[in-house]
């Protein structure tokens, strides 16, 4: 089969479309036929192998899954024979971060509870673009302890977690503000934002606003900055953005949460088959939809590093295998 390999850390040169050996599923394990991946920041972490501390879980010289990918969509070709809930033939949703990767690659073997059965509403591209963005916003607005009629921001609204995040805050019955620039302003209000800042006009931290959850998916601004953005007993939860932006989030948000009742601090996704089957369950029930901006061959797998490194992405990038 055809797999993307990624033999050592470095820049999206280092990897290479390769003719590799079929898996096969042992007892435990299911044969997917792929059909379509996506791009998140853990596939950059894993071609980089940066931060440094990233390397003790994946490899500490060089990458030890050597077949990138961690979004997948497909169609279950075989099952090992203590294999439950799938059968040959099912499609098939899955993030396979947490099982070993592989998911730039015509086949990958996963374990049991890597999968869900595909939303029935969407196409495998789409199914593609869903698993690890919509559960990281999805676990980090629980985080934040959001609840029906909070105000809640989202800086960082218009890429692959910012446009789950917004459509996953809207189904909680969350009043919700959006924080994006300017060509990014449509899409964001047409995904049910409330509200929508552009960034490159209005600074929301300058506002005497108040919100009861801010999401940090992108961007940067100080951490005392949110903290006056929230209100009295707000919850802020740092996904992402810039360095300083996790540093500060990280250090200074247990510090700044021991007086008074704001909390503030950091987050990390973990893959969770119940939380990808509660956002199946959104997807089938028309409140959430993946945004796609770009498809990809898996030949093409290097430009599509290089573009979502820019860093610019409106909503997902899709590799169609
Ligand atoms: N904690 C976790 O477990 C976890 C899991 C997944 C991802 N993440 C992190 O979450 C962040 C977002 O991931 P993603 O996949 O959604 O990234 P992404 O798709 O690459 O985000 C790109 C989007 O961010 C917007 N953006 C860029 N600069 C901005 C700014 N200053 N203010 C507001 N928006 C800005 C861009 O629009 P414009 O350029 O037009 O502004 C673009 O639409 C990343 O930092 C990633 O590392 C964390």
């Amino acid at each position: 089969m055809k797999a993307i390999i990624s033999n050592k850390y470095g820049t999206p040169d280092v990897l290479e479309l390769q003719e590799v050996t079929k898996p096969i599923p042992n007892d435990d394990q299911i044969l997917v036929k792929i059909h379509a991946a996506s791009l998140n920041y853990g596939n950059l972490v894993l071609l980089t192998g940066k931060p440094f501390l990233s390397r003790f879980a994946f490899g500490l010289l060089k990458p030890k899954y050597q077949i990138p990918g961690g979004d997948i969509s497909g169609t279950v070709e075989a099952v090992g024979k203590n294999i439950q809930h799938f059968k040959r033939g099912d499609e098939v949703f899955g993030d396979l971060s947490a099982s070993g990767w592989g998911g730039f690659a015509e086949y990958v073997t996963v374990p049991e509870p890597a999968l869900v059965l595909k939303p029935s509403n969407i196409s495998f591209q789409e199914a593609a673009a869903v698993p690890m963005a919509s559960t990281t916003a999805l676990q980090s607005l629980r985080k934040g302890k959001i609840t029906s009629g909070q105000k809640v921001l989202i800086n960082g609204a218009s890429g692959g977690v910012g446009t789950f995040a917004v459509q996953i805050a809207k189904s909680f019955g969350a009043e919700v503000t959006a924080v994006c620039s300017t060509r990014n302003v449509d899409i964001v209000r047409s995904l049910g934002a409330d509200d929508v800042i552009d960034y490159t006009k209005e600074d929301f931290t300058k506002s005497s606003k108040q919100y009861d959850l801010i999401l940090a998916v992108n961007g940067y601004q100080p951490i005392s900055a949110y903290k006056r953005s929230l209100s009295p007993n707000g919850n802020y939860v740092m996904v992402g953005g810039s360095g300083v932006q996790l540093t500060e989030a990280m250090v200074l948000g247990p510090l700044l949460s021991i007086s008074g009742n704001k909390k503030m601090g950091s987050f990390l996704q973990r893959a969770n088959q119940n939380d990808l089957m509660y956002i199946k369950e959104l997807i089938e029930a028309g409140k959430l939809k993946p945004i796609i901006d770009k498809t990809f061959a898996l030949s093409e797998v290097p430009n599509a590093f290089r573009y979502f490194e820019e860093g610019h992405t409106q909503g997902k990038i899709v590799i169609t295998i």
